[in-house]
Order: structure tokens, then C-alpha cells, then sequence
């Protein structure tokens, strides 16, 4: 689990910088501080917002003082102190508000001052028209237009901002040039057309009657439009004005002169893209220009109207521009937000991964967990396997022998002591086994089988004991595999009184013998060095030669499952040690009693009516092998029989086996031997030929293998009853 808690937490890991990385770069804010607010700002805070456009990293903080020093001030200082990279200035006044822009630049802030100046010399850069020429450009008009001839009145901009100083002196300075232009009044405006109405209404006022006012130059458009309101008010006939400012749109100095309300005006340039381009080349370290002058032109009747159309086809342009910009922010934020949505679908298949990896994980764990315990639980039940083998074996050989001697005569013929000594070895033996076998049963959890018990209450009749009854040459063989001398030693003393008995010492030897002498049954332990007793079965069962041969596992291996497996293997019989020798021989002469009557069946019919193998081993050995040898054996038979010299060798070698193997694994299968079958098919034939043909005797006898008639009629008597001649007569 814990390896699970470090994955998940490498992949919040990975996710984390994943969405660090997606954010933007570093903004740059500028503070714009304008004195005051009207459309000439208007226009130029739109087009410090367009320049923006083209900068991702810029912020614009916008702020305006309304012509209020003081307030320029504190909006000055408080942009400041939100943290701006750079300050664009347009100062109030030229003295006034200086403190404030000293203060921004000492703090390390660009600061850029715009169209108005201030004496301060603390500024990065500076950009603006030049309005001293602007104002003699304006006196030149003037006084080309009054053909040097007439009077006039100025109405000037706010006290103390550069702009008024300036134009007033290029103003005067030309008019100066012409002697015929009279200045009547220089009334103070502020830059508002509310104030110009004011003073000049009420110059108005105090001059009725007095000489007629040819043109009136208001410092900028709005001041002349004030004047000529007043003008109006007054009556008379009205006298031209001219203004500075000249902007398009419905209320701006272009179409006031295309309408001539005004007669001439000055565009005084905005440039606010210009103005944020320099901000941003300060800011990223470009180089740029300390001093920035803007040009600007004269706006009169004659060229109103082409630059109405120019300056109003920019609009339309810069509100197309605005509209993009507007759409391009949309789909921005709809990338943004699927930019976020695929983040949080990332993170969260991330974290599906994760947990899925760490369920897989803890699974995994589990399983090997639940391998390791059951690996322990198989060497545990080795290990229990190991030690009741080792006891049950040396438990056999002491309960079996005691229980063998207890029966003999010479026992018999003990004292009571003894005999009593002997009870309470037997008895005590019995215990340790019962002991035993608790112990196994408690430490694996399985059933111990103890098939011998019902054998070991009961005091059946003693096998025969070993040298009472020397078993005849036709005794059954059985073959004793085990690896324990002692066993061997016990086991043929228990069986040599009445079969004859081979032994060997591990599952390979057993094999070799096992097809060498062909024996009649087997009795094998499991536990054994080279080749074990289940492979050994299997072996034995798989062989052609041997596979018809009962097999009694004889273990300690006292388990259901050791059982199950043991029959698995093919074993015919399972006998858990210690074992009775009683139960031993029972079974023996139980598996072989079952094979020889499959055996009677056979030798009542002749080979060449021998019935499928499906009837011929009673015990569980492969049934098709069993078929198989029968079948082969059987054609060999009927293909050779005529041949008279055909001999044992002859048939043992045609099956591929040797003459022994043969005769036992024939006489295992048919309880007749190969010469008495092979006389018996010769006989059914010759029977058969008798009739179903017209063949005399003589000619079927020596047809049929036999080498002359008079021992063919003797052996057809023999088997039939009656002889030859009888059969040809029905
Ligand atoms: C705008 C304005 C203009 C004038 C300029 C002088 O605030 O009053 O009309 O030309 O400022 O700075």
C-alpha cells in the first residue's frame, strides 16, 4: 500500500507541473494617469488598449484625475503602490504634480510623460506634438485668413499645463510677425467648453458695443466651441473660431469644421498605440527614444471633408479591430477552459491509472501472499509426510513381526509372562500408531486413512508364515519395490509362503524387473530414492508389457489426497503403513482371485473367438494397451497358424517381447499359455474348415499347422470331445 500512496503521489506530481506550466507569463501592468477625461482621452486610453492588444503580457490600469492636481497626486501614488512596472503620465499642471512623479521614478518605475510637461527631470521618456509650433502654425492661419487685417481674442487652456504656456507663445509670437492682427483679450479658459462660455459671455457682457470680434482662437475645440455659444447667446453677427484638437467622430473638431461651426482646427495627436509600443520597448530593455515628437496638421474648410473620410474609415477600422480582439478573447477563454477541462480529464485518468495500478498491486500482493502460505502448507504437509514415514515405517516393522510371532506355535508354547510382555508391546504399538496418526490428522487438517484397522481388532487366522508352505513353481509372482531393506525382508517373509517373490530397491529397478519378469502383481512404497512409487505405477501401467499387472501401493503417506493421488497414478490398491500383513494377502489374492476369473472366461473360447479386450483386465489398467496386445496377438496367431514349425520364439518375436515376457504377459491376460493358444486357434480353424469346406482330414490337419493327422484327431478329441470325423458328418 504504501508503494501505492508513492505512485499516486508521483502522479499528482506530474500533473502539478503540468498545470504550472500552462501558465502565463509574467504580466507587465502599467498605470495610465490622465489628468482628465473627455473624448481627446477617450480616444487615446482606446488606443493604448488596442496597442495592449498586440502585447499578452501587458495589464492597463487606468486612472483619471478630472483637471484636479491633487487628485493626479494620490491616483499617481496609489498606482504605484499596487505594484505597476511602468507609469504613463499626462501631467495637470507643469509644477504641480511633479513630487508624485519623482517619487514613482525613485522607486525604480519607467515613467513615460505624455502630451504635458512638468519641470521635473525625472522621466524615462517623453512623447508628444510640438504645441509651441502648433500655436504659431495656428497664429500663421489666423492671420492669413483676416487678410492681416482685424481682431481677435484668445481664450487659453488651463493656468499652469504646458500646452496653454506653449501655444499661447507660438500663438503670439506669430500674430506678432503681423501688425494688422489685433489680440482684443486673452481670457483664461481650463480646457472645458463650459468655463470658455463663462468668461467670454462675460467679456461679452462687459464689452457690449464695443468693436466688432473678427475671430476668436480657443486653445482647443471644445474652448472655441464654449466661446461661440457665448457668441451666439450675444447676438450680432458671429466672428470665426478656430480650435486645436481636431477630432473625428460626431463631436469632434473635423466635422465641426466641415460643418463650419468651427473655421480651422489643429489635430493635436493622440498616437495612444505608439505611446503603449515605447512603454512595453522600455519594459523588455529595446532601445527607444528619450524625446518622441508627433506630427500633426491644420484642419481647415478645404480639407475637412477628405480627412472626416480618412479619420472615420480608421474608426470603422479600429472598431473591427476591437471586435476581434473581442472574439479572439472568447475563444481564448474557451481554450482556456478546455485547457483546464483536458487538465482535470488528465489528472483524473491519471488518477484512475494510479488506483486501478494500485488495486492490481494489492492483488498481486495478495496472490503472492496466498502462495507463500500455500507453499508453506505444502512443505508443512511434506514435512508431516516425512516424519510419519519415518515413523510409520520402523512402527511396521515392529507391529508386524510382533503380531507374526504372537501367531507361531513356538509362541504359543511362551510363558505367561512373556505373553503378557509381548500384549503390552503389541498393545502400546497400537497406540503409538493411533498417536501417530492423531498428530498428522491435527498438524495438516486432512483425513488420515488407517485402512488396516478393522484388520488389527480382528485375531484372523494367521497367514501362512514364512517356511510353513514353500510356494510351487506355478506360484503367482509378486514383486516387492521398496527401498527399505528391512520392509523387503518383512514383506517377504509375510509372501514367500505362497507366491514367489522378486524384489527391488526404487521405482526404476522395480520397472526393469517389472518388464523383464513379467510378475503377477506388485507391491510398492511411494517414498523412494531414483523413481518414486507413483511414477513407477504410472510407468508400469503405461508399458505394454507390464501395464496388465496389478500394482498395491504399500505408504506411509496416510492422506485422503496421497491416496487419491496414488490411485491417480493407477495404482489398483492403497495400503497405509503400518499395515496388517492379513489385509496385505487379502488383497493380493483378491486382485489376483479377480484376474483369474477374466482368465477362466478366455480359456473356454478359442483365440479365434476370443471377445474384444473390453472384458479382459478386471483391474484398472488401460484397457486399449490391454486391446491392442490382444488384438496383435491374436492376428499374428491366425496369420502363422498353418505354419507347423511355428514356435513361442517365433510368436514372442513377431510381438516384439521375449519369449518369457510373452508367456507371462499371455498366461497374465488368458490364463493359458501361447503353445495352448496357439493349438486352440488351430483347432477352432480346423473346425471350421471341417465345416465349411470339402477338404479331407489329412489336408485340414496339415492346413491348420499340425504335422501329421494322427496328433491333430488326438488334440480335436482333446478339446471338442469328439473327433474329426463327427464334425464332417452334421
Ligand atoms: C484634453 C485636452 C485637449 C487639449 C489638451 C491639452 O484633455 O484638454 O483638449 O488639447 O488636453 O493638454
Amino acid at each position: 500500500m504504501r508503494k501505492y500512496y508513492h505512485f499516486a503521489f508521483i502522479i499528482l506530481t506530474i500533473v502539478g507541473l503540468l498545470a504550472s506550466c500552462s501558465q502565463e507569463e509574467k504580466k507587465y501592468r502599467i498605470g495610465v494617469s490622465q489628468c482628465s477625461d473627455d473624448i481627446w482621452r477617450d480616444k487615446q486610453n482606446s488606443e493604448l488598449k488596442i496597442g495592449a492588444y498586440f502585447h499578452d503580457n501587458v495589464d492597463l490600469c487606468f486612472a483619471a484625475a478630472y483637471d484636479s492636481d491633487e487628485r493626479q497626486i494620490q491616483q499617481i501614488d496609489s498606482l504605484v503602490g499596487t505594484g505597476i512596472d511602468l507609469l504613463i503620465v499626462a501631467p495637470n499642471q507643469v509644477s504641480t504634480i511633479s513630487p508624485a512623479i519623482d517619487r514613482a521614478y525613485d522607486k525604480g518605475i519607467p515613467v513615460i510623460v505624455f502630451e504635458r510637461k512638468t519641470n521635473t527631470k525625472k522621466y524615462t521618456a517623453y512623447m508628444g506634438a510640438d504645441n509651441y509650433e502648433m500655436g504659431h502654425l495656428m497664429g500663421e492661419y489666423v492671420a492669413t485668413r483676416l487678410d492681416e487685417r482685424g481682431k481677435i481674442i484668445e481664450v487659453m487652456g488651463l493656468k499652469g499645463s504646458s500646452p496653454a504656456i506653449e501655444r499661447h507663445n507660438g500663438f503670439r509670437e506669430a500674430i506678432a510677425e503681423h501688425p494688422g492682427i489685433q489680440v482684443v483679450a486673452t481670457l483664461q479658459g481650463d480646457w472645458t467648453e463650459p468655463t470658455a462660455y463663462n468668461t467670454v459671455k462675460q467679456w461679452l457682457e462687459k464689452n457690449k458695443g464695443a468693436e466688432k470680434i473678427d475671430l476668436v482662437f480657443g486653445m482647443n475645440d471644445r474652448t472655441a466651441m464654449g466661446a461661440r455659444k457665448a457668441f451666439d447667446e450675444a447676438g450680432g453677427v458671429l466672428p470665426l473660431f478656430c480650435g486645436i484638437d481636431g477630432l473625428p467622430g460626431e463631436n469632434g473638431g473635423i466635422r465641426l469644421v466641415q460643418d463650419s461651426l468651427l473655421d480651422a482646427s489643429y489635430i493635436y495627436p493622440t498616437h495612444g498605440d505608439q505611446l503603449l509600443q515605447l512603454a512595453v520597448d522600455i519594459l523588455e530593455g529595446k532601445p527607444y527614444e528619450k524625446e518622441t515628437k508627433l506630427m500633426s496638421a491644420l484642419v481647415t474648410q478645404e480639407n475637412a471633408r477628405v480627412l472626416l473620410m480618412e479619420s472615420e474609415e480608421i474608426m470603422r477600422q479600429s472598431h473591427n479591430l476591437e471586435q476581434l480582439h473581442e472574439k479572439a478573447s472568447q475563444y481564448l477563454d474557451q481554450l482556456g477552459n478546455q485547457r483546464t477541462l483536458i487538465f482535470v480529464a488528465l489528472a483524473a485518468i491519471l488518477l484512475l491509472l494510479a488506483l486501478l495500478a494500485g488495486i492490481y498491486m494489492y492483488y498481486l500482493q495478495r496472490a503472492r501472499i496466498q502462495d507463500e502460505r500455500m507453499q508453506m502448507e505444502r512443505e508443512q504437509l511434506d514435512f508431516y509426510t516425512q516424519v510419519s514415514h519415518e515413523l510409520r515405517t520402523p512402527l511396521s516393522l515392529i507391529q508386524g513381526p510382533l503380531d507374526q510371532l504372537l501367531r507361531t506355535n513356538d509362541f504359543r508354547g511362551a510363558s505367561d509372562e512373556a505373553r503378557e510382555l509381548f500384549s503390552i508391546v503389541r498393545r502400546n504399538t497400537h497406540h503409538l500408531t493411533g498417536i501417530v496418526n492423531k498428530m498428522l490428522d491435527a498438524q495438516v487438517g486432512g483425513t488420515v486413512t488407517d485402512g488396516n484397522a478393522h484388520i488389527e481388532t480382528q485375531n484372523l487366522a494367521s497367514p501362512a508364515p514364512a517356511g510353513e508352505i514353500k510356494p510351487d513353481e506355478d506360484a503367482p509372482t509378486v514383486l516387492i519395490v521398496d527401498d527399505n531393506v528391512d520392509i523387503r525382508t518383512y514383506l517377504r517373509s509375510i509372501l514367500q509362503g505362497q507366491y514367489r517373490v522378486l524384489e527391488a530397491e526404487d521405482g526404476k529397478r522395480g520397472l526393469e524387473l517389472a518388464r523383464e519378469q513379467v510378475p503377477d502383481l506388485i507391491v510398492s512404497d511411494v517414498m523412494m530414492p531414483v523413481m518414486n512409487g507413483l511414477e513407477f505405477c504410472q510407468q508400469v501401467k503405461k508399458d505394454g508389457i507390464s501395464s496388465h499387472i496389478p500394482v498395491i501401493l504399500l505408504t506411509a503417506r496416510a492422506l485422503e489426497k496421497h491416496q487419491i493421488e496414488g490411485y491417480e497414478s493407477g495404482a489398483d490398491a492403497y495400503i497405509t503403513k503400518p499395515f496388517s500383513p492379513e489385509l496385505l494377502l487379502a488383497r493380493i489374492d483378491n486382485l489376483l482371485h479377480s484376474r483369474h476369473q477374466l482368465k477362466d472366461l478366455w480359456a473356454t473360447k478359442s483365440v479365434a473367438e476370443a471377445p474384444a479386450a473390453s472384458a479382459v483386465p478386471a483391474v484398472a489398467t488401460p484397457a486399449s494397451i490391454e486391446d491392442a496386445f490382444i488384438s496383435r496377438f491374436k492376428n499374428l496367431v491366425e496369420k502363422r497358424l498353418a505354419d507347423s514349425n511355428l514356435s513361442v520364439e517365433d510368436l514372442a518375436a513377431g510381438m516384439g517381447l521375449s519369449r518369457v515376457q510373452l508367456y507371462r504377459k499371455v498366461k497374465a491376460l488368458t490364463g493359458s499359455t501361447p503353445i495352448d493358444l496357439l493349438r486352440k486357434a488351430r483347432l477352432a480353424q480346423a473346425q471350421r474348415l471341417l465345416q465349411e469346406s470339402t477338404l479331407s482330414v489329412s489336408e485340414i490337419a496339415y492346413q491348420v499347422g499340425f504335422a501329421s493327422p494322427s496328433y491333430f484327431t488326438k488334440c480335436y478329441k482333446d478339446e471338442f470331445g469328439t473327433v474329426p470325423g463327427e464334425a464332417r458328418k452334421t
